[in-house]
């Protein structure tokens, strides 16, 4: 698999420590759209091959398709990873396109609500409850078939940064394993 992200890439070094010595499934190539991300050393300390590309690059995905082939690419895994992704790059991996969204979709979802603002709209409304989201990748935002939701209860006094580390931490136990069983079994 390949795995694309912008930022601190703390979801991808569970996946990548998870499939290290696995069977039948590898983290093949680090894609990420920020040069100076820090999953980008993250991927340079696990020996994994990375490539850095442009908003252009990704809206005319012809070279990174290219790319995908030559590591052998099967799926992709969207770990914090900021961009819409095209059309192109959707028909060429059709229902091997997975997301993780950090709050219980269709709540919270849609463009605009990515990292800490997800977090401050449920601090906002004071819901008791926040949680995550693995889901199949479309053309529209947070929109695909939906794999797995884990409820994550909040305490009255948790601000925004509390919310966000438990989500963060129910991210990480779940991810890798809805990916194993998604690649293996397609469930
Ligand atoms: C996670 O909360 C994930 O749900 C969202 O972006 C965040 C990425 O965190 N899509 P990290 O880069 O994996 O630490």
């Amino acid at each position: 698999m390949a795995i694309f992200a912008s930022g601190g890439g703390s979801n991808a070094e569970q996946i990548i420590r998870f499939f290290k010595d696995h069977d039948s499934i590898s983290v093949d190539l680090i894609v990420s759209n920020k040069r100076d991300a820090k999953v980008l050393r993250r991927a340079e300390n696990h020996s994994i091959p990375s490539l850095i590309i442009r908003k252009k690059q990704l809206s005319d995905s012809t070279d990174l398709l290219v790319s995908l082939e030559v590591f052998g690419i099967t799926h992709i895994v969207l770990a914090g990873f900021l961009l819409l992704i095209p059309h192109q790059l959707i028909k060429a991996f059709p229902d091997r396109i997975l997301n993780i969204h950090p709050a219980l979709l269709p709540k919270y979802g849609g463009k605009g609500m990515y990292g800490m603002h997800v977090h401050k709209a449920v601090f906002d409304n004071s819901d008791s409850y926040s949680g995550m989201t693995i889901h199949l990748v479309n053309e529209e935002y947070d929109e695909g078939r939906i794999l797995f939701q884990k409820k994550v209860m909040l305490k009255a006094a948790d601000t925004p940064d509390d919310i966000a580390r438990r989500v963060l931490s129910a991210e990480h136990r779940h991810y890798s394993e809805v990916i194993e069983s998604y690649v293996l079994t397609g469930q």
